[in-house]
């Protein structure tokens, strides 16, 4: 009697639910005519609210009140409700049930007040009071810090924060997320980033910006996917290296969220790629050298793309003009990258700048087609806040009399509660089926 016995293993991933986060600019409103309600729902998971600003000490402050706290858009809501942008982002939420909205607190230049806020504990408490207070008023899911940048002899007052920020967060009756805008690298050793990582939500790394147009020494790629070996020495930084730092030290790839450019840099009396170039004088908003995407390549221009190393660019001889970021193309390519490495989802700086999300030059659109609606992390967001001193987010139903409550976003997220779906989340999973055959 012979006996075969044969083993089969069956690998059946589940895939994990990836973030969209979306940068949303209190300015976008005056200087793009773009606001809340501009945004297109079905494709994004959470709002980065850029910014709140940190004092040193511990209250928050924002550089455009009135169009975040009064603008008024279609009928006025009255004295007692916040409008603005928050006013709109309350309608937001309740028409989108799928997408969380988070308070990015500082951005670039806050480095000096965080670390005199993070150091003393006193201070720290009425920072983290303060927050809760705002984001409890204004009806949002969390916050999002922009700390620009801890290193090692901060990182420890950094935690810290972050262990306040979780402990009044746990007092919340509702899931309060809590993210960070992280650098290409760092040097708090692996000890510190795991413990940073374990205690947020998403680690969202700031994989872009890798030439600039006023500390470059030569023109190079903005947010290139991997590196290029064509290039000069010193330039070795990409997407992959700067993702991979994260991996690498410890940080679960699930919480690792991409973070993607909708911009373009661009260097001027250049001759191309890898060259010397003379300070910007020209830009979408300032002379600063910095497109908004939508108005890129410009008119004429023919778009240019290295699939060796998954770049955008385009040269424009005339103007001596060399001016990088991402197209679909390269978009598509680090959506492949993402899933293949099982990442948290992405990350955009920032929204009014895409092309219109029904068009197929969007890059957020490009991005979720690419994950595919299914795997996206619907979690519900949360609308009830009674303690609220505005009116319209404190009330039951919506205050806007142009709404209507049974409209529903176009996702159909599941019922599911957050900690369940982020538990899931969490979990690539394999299943195993062992078959044996007895002959
Ligand atoms: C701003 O955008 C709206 C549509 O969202 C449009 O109706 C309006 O004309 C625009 N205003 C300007 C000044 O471009
Ligand atoms: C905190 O500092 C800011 C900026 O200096 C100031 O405007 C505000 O009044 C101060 N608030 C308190 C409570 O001290
Ligand atoms: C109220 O609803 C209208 C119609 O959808 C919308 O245009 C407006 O922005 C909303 N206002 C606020 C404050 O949400
Ligand atoms: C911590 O901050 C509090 C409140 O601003 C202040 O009174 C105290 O002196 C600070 N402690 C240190 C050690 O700086
Ligand atoms: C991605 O980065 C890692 C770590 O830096 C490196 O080992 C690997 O070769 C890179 N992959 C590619 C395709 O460049
Ligand atoms: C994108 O849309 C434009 C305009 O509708 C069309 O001309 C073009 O062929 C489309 N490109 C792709 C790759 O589908
Ligand atoms: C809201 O939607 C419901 C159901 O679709 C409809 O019956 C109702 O008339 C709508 N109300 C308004 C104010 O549009």
């Amino acid at each position: 009697m012979k006996h075969i016995v044969a083993l089969c293993v069956l690998f059946a991933t589940v895939d994990a639910l990836y973030r969209n986060v979306v940068y949303f600019h209190e300015w976008s409103p005056l200087t793009n005519n773009f606001t809340v309600m501009d945004m297109d729902a079905s494709r994004i998971t959470h709002i980065n609210y850029a910014f709140a600003y940190p004092n040193d000490n511990g209250t928050l402050w924002f550089e455009y009140p009135d169009t975040a706290f009064k603008r008024v858009y279609g009928q006025d809501l009255g004295p007692t409700a916040v409008q603005g942008n928050f006013g709109q982002l309350n309608e937001f939420k309740r028409r989108n049930r799928h997408v969380r909205v988070l308070l990015s607190l500082g951005g670039w230049g806050y480095n000096d007040i965080f670390v005199k806020i993070a150091a003393n504990s006193t201070l720290r408490g009425i920072f983290v009071k303060n927050t809760v207070t705002l984001i409890t008023n204004l009806g949002l899911d969390g916050i999002d810090i922009d700390w620009e940048f801890p290193t090692s002899s901060t990182v420890n007052d950094f935690y810290s924060l972050l262990q306040d920020f979780r402990t009044a967060f746990n007092q919340l009756p509702f899931t309060a997320e809590i993210t960070i805008a992280a650098g290409s690298s760092n040097d708090w050793g692996s000890t510190q980033v795991k413990k940073v990582c374990e205690i947020v939500d998403s680690v969202n790394v700031m994989s872009y910006d890798f030439s600039g147009p006023f500390w470059s020494k030569v023109t190079s790629h903005l947010a290139n996917l991997y590196t290029d070996a064509k290039a000069p020495n010193g330039i070795k930084i990409s997407v992959n290296s700067t993702i991979q730092f994260y991996v690498q030290q410890g940080c679960p790839s699930s919480k690792v969220v991409m973070g993607l450019p909708i911009y373009g840099a661009s260097f001027e009396n250049t001759n191309g790629l890898y060259e010397s170039f003379s300070k910007p004088t020209q830009g979408s908003h300032k002379p600063d050298g910095y497109w908004d995407y939508k108005s890129l390549p410009f008119p004429g221009m023919r778009e240019q793309v290295d699939t060796t190393i998954q770049a955008t660019y385009f040269y424009d001889s005339t103007k001596k003009m060399f001016v990088t970021y991402d197209s679909p193309a390269t978009v598509q390519a680090k959506a492949k990258y993402l899933k293949d490495n099982s990442l948290g989802g992405a990350m955009f700086w920032e929204i009014s700048a895409d092309a219109p999300s029904g068009s197929n030059r969007s890059l957020i659109t490009t991005l979720y087609n690419a994950l595919g609606a299914e795997n996206m992390n619907t979690a519900l967001n949360n609308i009830k806040y009674p303690t609220s001193i505005y009116s319209n987010i404190r009330a039951e139903e919506s205050s806007n009399s142009s709404t209507n409550q049974s409209n529903v976003h176009p996702m159909s997220p599941s019922n599911t509660p957050n900690s369940a779906t982020n538990l899931k989340s969490s979990l690539t999973t394999a299943f195993f089926i062992t078959i044996a055959f007895l002959l």
